[in-house]
């Protein structure tokens, strides 16, 4: 696991940028597993801007998103449809047949997780990953007490997932949708380039248990360290609770050119 400590955002959006970028340039049909929520939107605005200088290209881009709302219309602005269709497809120019997620729509979820994760294996999986982090240590909705081993499928938000989503919801932490369809931490961990992206004092805490607390499901991004490709990009203040850090920052400032992300 690399964790990168940026001095803010937009540095840490840069460097992810460019990781993306490089993935592009080798594999023009890369498979990008996209995140909502506010810690990727740096990455997206940088995209955006590099989309709009002309020198990154998605038109070819296959995306998959983590999860979804159930039960809310795709039309919803906060659902997570809604969400990665103003914030990437629309601004970066995806081709939006390509864009795929959970159906929290449909009439058998079961089913549609089942076709999620045939979706996601008939794409030959995802390449990059974007994460960000639940202040309880969630990644995707997979909740604490979530199996290392899980797939996509229906969960249940916790009471204070609902308070953190309400902003979305005009405040209204009971207008938050109970149940999601979430990737599993199973499937997630297949991706073969995790990123995951942490701003703000908020999730120091949640961040050093992922990083350096013991693999639990009751921390479910902790998951991560069974994975052998993950770079964790965080600014200062969400990295304040990492016993390592200054290990962290002389291993990235030291870190070879060609090795990239
Ligand atoms: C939601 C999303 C997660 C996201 C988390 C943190 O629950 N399902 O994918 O990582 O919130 O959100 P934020 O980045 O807004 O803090």
């Amino acid at each position: 696991m690399d964790v990168i400590i940026v001095a803010d955002r937009r540095s840490g959006a840069a460097i992810i940028a460019d990781a993306i970028a490089a993935l592009i340039n080798r594999q023009p049909a890369a498979a990008l597993g996209l995140a909502t929520g506010s810690s990727p939107e740096p990455i997206y605005e940088e995209m955006t801007r590099r989309h709009e200088a002309g020198v990154l290209d998605l038109a070819g881009v296959r995306a998959f998103l983590l999860d979804e709302y159930v039960g809310l219309p795709p039309s919803h602005p906060a659902s997570y449809r809604s969400v990665i269709r103003r914030q990437v497809v629309d601004r970066l120019g995806l081709d939006p047949g390509q864009v795929t997620g959970p159906d929290g729509n449909a009439a058998d979820v079961l089913e549609a997780c089942r076709d999620y994760e045939a979706a996601i294996q008939a794409a030959g999986g995802i390449d990059l990953q974007l994460l960000g982090i639940g202040s309880d240590g969630h990644i995707g909705f997979n909740e604490p007490s979530s199996s290392l081993g899980s797939r996509t499928r229906l969960k249940t938000l916790t009471a204070q997932t609902r308070a953190d989503n309400a902003r979305f919801f005009d405040g209204n932490a009971e207008a938050v949708p109970q149940h999601v369809l979430t990737q599993g931490l199973g499937t997630i961990v297949e991706a073969r380039h995790l990123v995951l992206v942490a701003w703000g004092a908020g999730k120091a805490a949640a961040l050093a248990r992922c990083v350096e607390g013991p693999v639990t499901a009751m921390v479910p991004a902790s998951v991560l360290q069974l994975h052998p490709h993950v770079s964790v990009v965080v600014d200062d203040e969400a990295a304040a609770g990492l016993s390592l850090a200054d290990y962290y920052r002389s291993v990235f400032a030291t870190k070879p050119a060609w090795q990239g992300l």
